[in-house]
């Protein structure tokens, strides 16, 4: 996200499901030597006492305005998340740095190139500072790419008006400047599959590692819709990892767009399981993430999108996951 808000996911959480007497299903310890997380949300994280536990297991926050002001930094809300991640033994990355949404007010049009140029070095290095030795992995970037690709490179926002194809390298630098542990992202959306917008991608990146642009890491979100999961992710992850990068899924979804039923959960269940296998076959896929907990809490309302139920009881995706990662068959 933005120069503005910043949102954690937190991996190695154990995330235990099963009836007293079985072996309890701890899909961090399933997921190893990669992680599995979750966006832990804010708002949740100390106020639903049964969301906590799943997350205790595991977490999605997000606090908004860490930079509400020119040089006004709030990190109250994100330090809690970080104490309680590091309460739990949680691995932490954090989101992000450059997007064209959700930007403080401050930030605008009216910024000259170099006043912006100024404010985003000082929000990278105070925010990197600020929490060095506590996240592994930052998305520097976040939805940069165009969607009318390949006509456009990259999407118009206040950064490409004002810094053109400099705004990526821009940010990647000044976060490298600042602390060389942390692997740096690129996160976007509809890169999932082999396609116009994930070619386009490729090329920026190529041209990224060629000119010395400091670059770790690809971040796919992986908000899909049910069934639809692309048969060529396990390809177009690999041909990423090939090009030297480690490669993520970071907000993993899959929306029923309809009340459950168990046709469509054991469905849902195939598309996670198919997810985590592309990873898992991908020797530089470090982390499987989904971008919430529990269906009654996550960014989209009514689609029962995520492994654990509004009940924050585990769903028949996550026994598909627990299998995913250790190399059963798709359920
Ligand atoms: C929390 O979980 C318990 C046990 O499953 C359940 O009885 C209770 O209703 C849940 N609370 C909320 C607020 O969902
Ligand atoms: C745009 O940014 C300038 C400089 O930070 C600020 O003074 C102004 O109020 C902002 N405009 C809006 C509409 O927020
Ligand atoms: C790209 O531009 C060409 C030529 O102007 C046009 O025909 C095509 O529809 C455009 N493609 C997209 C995805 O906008
Ligand atoms: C089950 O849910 C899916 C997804 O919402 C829907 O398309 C399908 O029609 C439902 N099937 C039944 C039998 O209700
Ligand atoms: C956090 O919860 C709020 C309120 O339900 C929701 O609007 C927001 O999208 C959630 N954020 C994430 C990252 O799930």
């Amino acid at each position: 996200m933005k120069l503005a808000t910043l949102a954690m996911a937190v991996g190695l959480l154990p995330l235990v499901a099963g009836a007293p007497t079985a072996k309890p299903i701890i899909l961090r310890n399933l997921a190893a030597p990669r992680y599995f997380g979750a966006a832990a949300n804010t708002t949740f994280l100390f106020n639903d006492k049964n969301y906590t536990e799943v997350i205790s297991t595991q977490v999605a926050v997000k606090w908004e305005n860490i930079e509400p002001e020119p040089n006004g930094f709030d990190f109250g809300p994100a330090d809690e998340i970080v104490r309680f991640a590091e309460s739990v033994g949680a691995q932490m990355r954090g989101h992000n740095f450059m997007w064209g949404n959700q930007l403080p007010p401050w930030v605008n049009t009216s910024l000259t190139a170099t006043e912006l140029d100024k404010a985003l070095e000082n929000h990278i290095t105070a925010i990197m500072d600020h929490y060095r030795g506590k996240i592994y992995a930052w998305d520097v970037i976040n939805e940069m790419i165009s969607d009318n690709t390949p006509n456009e490179t990259f999407k118009d926002n206040i950064w490409t008006q004002k810094f053109g194809e400099e705004a990526m390298p821009k940010a990647l630098a000044y976060a490298r400047a600042v602390d060389k542990q942390p692997k740096l992202y690129i996160n976007d959306y509809g890169i999932e599959s082999i396609n116009s917008k994930s070619d386009t991608l490729y090329d920026v990146v190529s041209g990224f590692l060629a000119d010395g642009v400091p670059i770790d890491a690809i971040g796919f979100q992986c908000h899909f819709t049910l069934g639809q999961i692309p048969t060529d992710l396990e390809a177009n992850l690999q041909r990423f990892a090939a090009l030297g990068l480690d490669v993520a899924v970071t907000e993993l979804d899959i929306n029923l767009r309809g009340p459950a039923n168990a046709t469509a959960l054991a469905q849902q269940a195939r598309d996670y399981w198919s997810v985590v296998h592309a990873c898992v076959n991908t020797r530089r896929c470090v982390s499987v993430s989904v971008w919430g907990v529990s269906d009654d809490h996550s960014w989209i309302p009514n689609g029962e999108v995520l492994p654990w139920d509004a009940e924050k009881q585990p769903k028949p995706a996550f026994y598909a996951i627990a299998d995913a990662f250790e190399g059963k068959p798709r359920p």
